[in-house]
């Protein structure tokens, strides 16, 4: 990894990251992607059976985790993966985990965590973290400990204070699991909202195939560490290519 290459770097191409040839093993291989691109301003729903590698690949994704082969390009630049510099581009994404994971501190603090760590001034700082309180209907929460919210509330917090510092990626692993109706409605808007008015590119996991059908605009469908198929919402749920995405997105077991 990190030989230098350049790829097509022109705006019009508009790819986030592209991943190429990535695979992972532990014990034994748990993931082998061949390509992936991400390209600006879309919502993807990354879909698949428990155990299939989705939040694997999230994490090779936000560079928390290494890739064992393969190679990873921002924005056309090839990156090193185990390399210092993976902290800058890490700080244009902003990734909520599958099991929420808040400071001991007040959710105010929580919310402006990462602009403090992107050296935002306090004044700006500030503003931003009192308008997503104000937006995500926290306001009454603000000085309460986070470890005292419920999981909705909780939730609401870990995406604040994912998308304070207006990332370029968001990255979600199951951010509405285990939510009521209403806390996965106020949750799939704020996803909608941020995606169509600062532009933010998401990643979305779930297991909930109606959920990437409603916020989704492509979905990738993986099974056993592979992508079986990636396609335009529409196409995945009314004319997959591939008999395992219809039994999948249809809610039948695959094996
Ligand atoms: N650190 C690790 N060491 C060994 N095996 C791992 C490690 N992390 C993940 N795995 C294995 O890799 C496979 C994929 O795990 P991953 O968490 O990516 O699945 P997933 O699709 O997110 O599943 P779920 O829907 O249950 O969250 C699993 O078999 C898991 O046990
Ligand atoms: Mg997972």
């Amino acid at each position: 990894m990190g030989d230098g290459t350049i790829k097509d770097y022109s705006p019009q191409n508009n790819v986030i990251v592209e991943l190429e040839r990535i695979k992972k093993a532990y014990d034994r291989e748990i993931l082998k992607i061949d390509k992936l691109e991400l390209r600006k301003g879309q919502i993807y729903g990354i879909i698949g059976p428990s155990g299939a590698g989705k939040s694997t690949l999230l994490r090779i994704i936000n560079l928390l985790t290494p890739p064992s082969t393969g190679n990873y390009y921002f924005h056309g630049e090839t990156v090193a993966i185990n390399n210092r510099d993976i902290i800058s581009i890490q700080r244009k994404m902003g990734m909520v985990f599958q099991k929420t994971i808040l400071f001991s501190d007040s959710v105010w603090n929580n919310i402006a965590y990462g602009l403090k760590a992107r050296g935002y001034s306090r004044d700006e700082t500030n503003g931003r973290v009192a308008k997503l309180i104000d937006w995500l209907g926290l306001r009454d929460l603000a000085k309460r400990r986070a470890e005292t919210l419920s999981g909705g509330e909780a939730q609401r917090v870990a995406i604040a204070r994912a998308v304070a510092f207006d990332p370029e990626l968001l990255l979600l692993d199951e951010p509405t699991a285990n939510l009521d109706p209403f806390n996965i409605e106020l949750i799939e808007n704020m996803i909608a909202t941020l995606n169509r008015e600062k532009s933010i590119t998401v990643v979305i996991v779930t297991h909930n195939v109606f959920q990437a059908r409603r916020i989704a605009d492509q979905v990738i469908f993986i099974d056993q560490g592979a992508i079986v198929e990636m396609g335009s919402t529409e196409k995945i749920f009314s004319e997959p290519d591939h008999e395992k995405t219809r039994l999948y997105v249809e809610g039948k077991v695959i094996s």
